[in-house]
């Protein structure tokens, strides 16, 4: 049956798991399946024809396994390819996008940050959601190196706190209200991050409204999984599985896999 085959999720690392965490959370009784290239990390540098290769080739290794649906778990690959691939593929997919208008209507200052990669500020995209807000000041900022460091399980690193400070440092001095983190690995800098802004900056990421949606998604699909037996949680990479087991407190098992 359908319905049990698994929800495939991919990112250029492991900055998906943070999205997966989510999902699992509200969705306990799925099987998923994740995949995290992290051999070709960062995503965030390559060109936009570069980032739909590697996201189409993600995506046919999910559809091998069988998954009945993908939530393309990075930021810049949602920005930079989900139109291809959704014209590409039969399945349903779900994408993530930087949460530029939750931020944007509640803003009290009308002023907020969002940091991402410089392949989602740079797309289509993501330039069209920041146009849906004209009277919103939108300060945006490439999070140069933190997709690496964290990569290298570098979360905690007097580099790390360097480069936080250097690129959130001028945003409070604009007076934002409301920090967007545009990229599925940043969840993981919140508590260095809180060390940072003021208390009243409010911290938004996409991770709980795409597990929502996807609960729908199902739904409207009749994809929902009707097995009474424990769900599978499988996590493969293309790099260390060390570095994607710390992240995940060790209480799941991360496979090598040559993709
Ligand atoms: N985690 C990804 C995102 O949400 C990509 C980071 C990268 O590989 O540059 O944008």
């Amino acid at each position: 049956m359908i319905q049990n085959n698994a929800i495939g999720l991919f990112d250029s690392g492991i900055g998906g798991t943070s999205i997966w965490k989510e999902v699992h959370s509200l969705l306990p009784n799925e099987n998923t399946i994740y995949l995290a290239d992290s051999i070709n990390a960062p995503y965030g540098l390559k060109t936009k024809e570069e980032i739909i290769a590697l996201s189409c080739k993600n995506t046919e290794l999910l559809l091998e396994l069988n998954c009945k649906i993908i939530i393309v778990a990075c930021n810049t690959a949602t920005t930079n390819a989900i139109q291809e691939l959704r014209a590409k593929y039969k399945v349903p997919f779900i994408g993530i996008e930087p949460a530029i208008k939750p931020a944007a209507l509640q803003s009290k200052t009308q002023t907020i940050g969002i940091l991402a990669t410089k392949g989602t500020l740079n797309s289509e995209l993501f330039h069209k959601s920041v146009a849906n807000h004209p009277d919103v000041k939108i300060i945006e900022q490439i999070g140069h190196g933190l997709v690496q460091l964290i990569e290298n399980g570098d979360i905690n690193s007097p580099e790390m706190e360097e480069l936080l400070k250097s690129y959130l440092t001028p945003m409070i001095e604009k007076n934002i209200d409301f920090l967007v983190l545009g990229c599925s690995h940043y969840p993981y800098l919140i508590p260095q991050i809180k060390k940072i802004i003021p208390e009243h900056v409010q911290i938004i990421d996409s991770g709980e409204a795409v597990a929502k949606q996807t609960l729908n998604i199902l739904k409207q699909n009749n994809l929902l999984n009707n097995a009474n037996e424990k769900s599978s949680q499988i996590f493969y990479t293309n790099s260390e599985p060390e570095v994607i087991e710390t992240i995940l407190n060790h209480q799941e098992k991360v496979i090598f896999k040559n993709f």
